[in-house]
């Protein structure tokens, strides 16, 4: 392994302020989002999308990388020019996903386990070959009344850190995302107490595993409160243990700017106490937040911590860079330059957002 190359390849994926953009949605996934929006779901309509995406004019001010699909990372342009060479040659990054994903975990109901690892050295191989100079591999923890099991965060975190090995072996730096969704009526605090768990726990199998911290990049979720937690739920827990967080006591919904706060003080918190400073980037994923809020909620985490804080604190958006491009284009060359410019205009925001320069007014113009 040549650990210099890692960390090289990993600190250009979080220099300069930017971040990476997943493209990476395997075929159901971009069928569904393609569906509901009544574009073709076909190889063709695939194809166009992520040429629309790849050839953005300026994209690589705002992006260091872009994580790819295996049917992705062997199209061309229409032209025939390779989808990997019109990234590099914008001086973005390609990238991989490579597990084959998240099934039905075997005697727990209601969770998943992660697959892919038999074959991974070969297929890494490929990648690297190919251009690839970093992959993903993307956990799945659920919370319910239940769940998540000791188990399952167990068995997850040691996939992940037997993948993360292995990119590494091939010259890859693996993004290892352990995701906690946001599905259910959980509150902020149980958020917290699970990733927290589970980032303690990702972090052990990385260091039993031999994995150079310095050579990898960690996709976390941001700490935030089921998509159906009754409000004063969250009020009342989030307060245990929080005393310097201002605590709202009624049971409205917070404004948007005490929702912002309150989570990047508490996933910058929950970062702090699991992540080794070892670690050169954080690059987080968006998990269904609107695109703005997402952009908000990097920006406070960067503008009230970033000086005291050894690790960057990027982005690696699917749907909060992509949504509204995606809608925009509706599957018709006549509206690529228009979605290009919504794309580009989420890559800037979020490069805004890292350097804390992000502000609602950026929504109304061209950013
Ligand atoms: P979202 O930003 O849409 O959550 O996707 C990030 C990702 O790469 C999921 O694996």
């Amino acid at each position: 392994m040549n650990a210099q190359y890692l960390m090289d390849t990993a600190r250009a994926l979080v220099a300069g302020d930017k971040g990476l953009l997943a493209m990476d949605e395997s075929h159901p996934t971009c069928n569904k989002r393609f569906a509901k929006l009544g574009i073709p779901q076909t190889v063709d309509a695939r194809r166009a999308y992520r040429e629309m995406i790849v050839t953005t004019p300026g994209l690589g001010e705002c992006i260091s990388g872009a994580i790819l699909f295996d049917e992705t990372i062997r199209q061309q342009k229409k032209d025939g020019t390779p989808f990997l060479k019109v990234l590099t040659d914008a001086g973005i990054i390609p990238g991989i996903k490579v597990d084959t994903g998240a099934k039905d975990m075997a005697a727990h109901p209601g969770e998943k386990i992660t697959e892919g690892l038999d074959g991974l050295r070969d297929r890494l191989k490929e990648y690297f070959q190919m251009g690839a100079r970093f992959a993903k591999w993307r956990a799945v923890i659920a919370i319910g009344d239940d769940i998540p099991s000791r188990s399952c965060i167990e068995a997850n975190a040691h996939a992940l850190a037997r993948y993360a090995a292995l990119c590494q072996e091939a010259g890859m730096v693996p993004v290892v995302e352990p995701e906690v969704l946001m599905d259910g009526d959980h509150t902020l605090e149980r958020c917290r107490a699970v990733t927290e768990e589970v980032l303690r726990t990702v972090f052990n199998q990385l260091n039993s595993q031999r994995v150079l911290l310095e050579g990898m990049i960690l996709k976390p979720n941001m700490v935030l409160p089921g998509l159906t937690c009754p409000p004063h739920q969250e009020v009342e827990e989030a307060a245990i243990g929080e005393q310097q967080f201002q605590v709202r006591l009624t049971d409205r919904q917070p404004d948007e700017e005490e929702d912002v706060d309150e989570v990047a003080n508490i996933t910058v918190k929950s970062l702090w106490r699991t992540v080794p400073a070892a670690v050169p980037g954080i690059a987080f994923l968006s998990g269904g937040q609107s695109a703005e809020l997402a952009s908000a909620r990097l920006n406070a985490m960067n503008l009230r911590f970033k000086s005291q804080l050894p690790w960057a604190l990027a982005f690696s958006f699917a749907r909060a860079i992509q949504q509204p491009a995606l809608e925009i284009w509706q599957g018709k060359e006549s509206n690529v330059k228009a979605a290009q410019q919504a794309l580009l205009h989420r890559a800037r925001c979020n490069r805004a957002a890292r350097r804390g320069e992000y502000t609602a007014a950026m929504e109304r113009t061209s950013g």
